[in-house]
């Protein structure tokens, strides 16, 4: 076992990001490398779970998006990428996000099955955004039996286990090929950087510097 004392990464004076896997992935990393932050591997190929990057004083962890915020909140990184509906999800507030870096755009929606009709008071719905669903439906006074799903939500109306779903869509063809409609649309989404507040203070000038750089690159670094 190794004897070293771990170092909490806030007091060290390198940058560590937290990247979502996926979607954010796939389009952050043209982003950082036109901001010459390119990964040494490629974390779309590899199973590496942490990249050093063409900055020895920046790396990278990659993970799935719903534990970006907590990686971002304790610390254990100092900014995340991440998509705007995990933080609306997210219970915690030990981060700032102070830049919209205007990919991995897409919209949180209501669907149904085309030609639905409902006669029951309460609807059923599967996602697996409960807690921006909860608050939704509240606001308009409707009763709503929310179903938690971790994908797939089209699956759910389609076999009798919700009414309606809550999800992101993109280019639509998921809810096309499933027969479902959106009929009501929530809000927009896009992938967001989130600092950790500790980290802003103490390495303010490198944070500041990365948030400029990512801000100045992010119109040309789309794939
Ligand atoms: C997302 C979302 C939809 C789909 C929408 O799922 O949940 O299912 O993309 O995209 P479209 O409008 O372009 O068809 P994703 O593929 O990210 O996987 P997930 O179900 O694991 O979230």
């Amino acid at each position: 076992m190794d004897a070293a004392p771990l170092q909490p990464e806030a007091t060290r004076g390198n940058l560590t990001i937290a990247l979502a896997k996926g979607r954010i992935l796939k389009e952050a990393l043209p982003l950082l490398r036109t901001a010459g932050i390119a990964p040494q591997d490629d974390p779309g190929r590899s199973r590496k779970l942490i990249f050093g990057t063409a900055r020895p004083d920046v790396r990278i962890l990659v993970m799935r998006a719903t534990d970006v915020p907590t990686y971002v909140e304790y610390g254990a990184a100092d900014l995340g990428i991440v998509g705007k509906d995990t933080l609306l999800e997210y219970d915690g507030d030990g981060f700032y996000e102070p830049l919209d870096l205007g990919i991995a755009r897409c919209h949180l929606m209501v669907a149904a099955p085309a030609g639905q009709q409902l006669t029951a008071a309460r609807l059923r719905i599967a996602t697996k955004y409960a807690g921006i669903t909860r608050r939704h439906f509240a606001v308009q006074g409707v009763q709503t039996e929310i179903i938690k799903l971790y994908g797939s939500m089209e699956l759910a109306p389609l076999v009798g286990l919700a009414d309606r779903i809550v999800d992101l869509v993109d280019t639509g063809n998921t809810l096309k090929a499933n027969g479902l409609v959106e009929i009501e649309r929530i809000c927009e989404i896009s992938a967001r950087v989130i600092v950790n507040k500790a980290a802003w203070k103490t390495k303010h000038q490198a944070v500041t510097a990365l948030l400029a750089e990512l801000d100045r690159h992010k119109g040309s670094g789309r794939a």
